[in-house]
């Protein structure tokens, strides 16, 4: 028997030296110790032994138990231990490879137009003033004295969320929160800018733009104070040459209304592809607050007066540098944001 055993643990070592994988180290643990197992058959095998030799039998069959059991795992661990290592040289990072560039862009037209006219305004003494763009149709129509009905409100225009709610169309829907907010305080001096949304998309519309709305009240403020205003904000943002036209217009929350023009900056006034031959640019629109407006607003007409004015912010950044389409300002795409560094109006090109 002795003999016997000694040949199977010597067997049994050359197996599990051959052993290359985990499937076929799990394979010879079925040969030995599976149902119909070597090792198994073998301790079966007691029942058939005398007593006396029972123990000793008993005995040899541990040893190869214990010869497979302690090959089984140091074979297991070194298996493990080789498919870790081959992972590890598979998974190498080179870092000596170069790597892709990072690209950069520049601050986005938009947020340089907004900045410029922020800057401007505090230095005349405005609040830059936040509205929520998840509007109700009370601050965006009502307030601003648009009728039931006004076509301004149609859903072709307008987002509804629901019948109260929708995507503002306008920041002169501050407008009716600054008022409500401060109630006979004044003097108002604000500017609101943000996004604003419409049912709109083409080359100079997009479904969501920027505007930047302005608000001044107080007593015996006049039809002078917004020219001069609109004036100044003119020429300081595109540049002193311009000159600047007032045209009547209609608003419903302005009475009287304009809007503005000011002389095209490309082609100085001579007419060219950007002003259509005309010379002119449309800029923005305006005007004296609206009696209805001060008093929904919970202003006395009679004691207070105002202006107000609006314009849309890609427009502007759309002029100033030279931007073809509006859908350029919202893609994205690396070329064009690397684009506007060095920019200024002298570059028109
Ligand atoms: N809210 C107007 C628009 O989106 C622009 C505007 C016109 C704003 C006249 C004003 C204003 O404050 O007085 O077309």
């Amino acid at each position: 028997m002795q003999e016997k055993i000694d040949e199977l643990v010597s067997e049994l070592k050359e197996k599990f030296a051959s052993v290359t994988n985990m499937k076929e180290l799990n394979d010879l643990k079925v040969e030995y110790m599976g149902k119909k197992g070597i090792i198994t058959e073998l301790s079966s095998g007691i029942k058939d032994v005398v007593n006396e030799k029972k123990k000793e039998y008993g005995m040899h069959v541990n040893t190869l138990r214990t010869a497979f059991n302690d090959g089984f795992e140091t074979f297991k661990t070194r298996l493990e231990e080789e498919m870790v290592n081959q992972k590890l040289k598979e998974e190498t990072i080179d870092i000596s490879l170069p790597s892709d560039k990072l690209q950069r862009g520049s601050k986005h037209p938009f947020n340089r137009i907004i900045e410029e006219v922020e800057d401007l305004f505090v230095s005349m003494g405005y609040d830059v003033v936040d509205g929520p763009e998840l509007e109700d149709d009370e601050h965006c129509f009502r307030l601003l004295n648009y009728t039931v009905g006004h076509p301004a409100r149609d859903a072709q225009d307008t987002f509804y969320i629901d019948e109260e709610y929708l995507l503002r169309t306008q920041t002169s829907a501050s407008q009716s929160r600054v008022m409500q907010a401060n109630t006979e305080k004044t003097p108002i001096r604000v500017i609101c800018p943000g996004k604003t949304y419409r049912r709109d998309d083409d080359a100079t519309h997009s479904h969501q733009f920027g505007q930047v709305e302005g608000l001044v009240i107080d007593k015996n403020i006049s039809l002078a104070d917004l020219k001069g205003t609109l004036e100044i904000f003119a020429r300081r943002l595109l540049g002193e040459d311009t000159k600047v036209r007032f045209r009547p217009s209609y608003f419903p929350f302005t009475s009287p209304s304009c809007e503005v023009d000011v002389s095209c900056f490309k082609c100085g006034g001579k007419g060219c592809n950007l002003c259509k031959g005309t010379g002119w640019i449309e800029l923005l629109g305006a005007g004296m607050v609206h009696p209805n407006v001060l008093r929904m607003g919970g202003y006395d007409p009679d004691v207070f007066t105002g202006f107000a004015f609006g314009t849309g912010l890609d427009r502007l950044a759309m002029f100033k540098y030279a931007i073809p389409d509006i859908r350029y300002m919202y893609t994205n795409d690396i070329r064009f944001l690397k684009q506007f560094d060095a920019c200024d109006l002298s570059d028109k090109s």
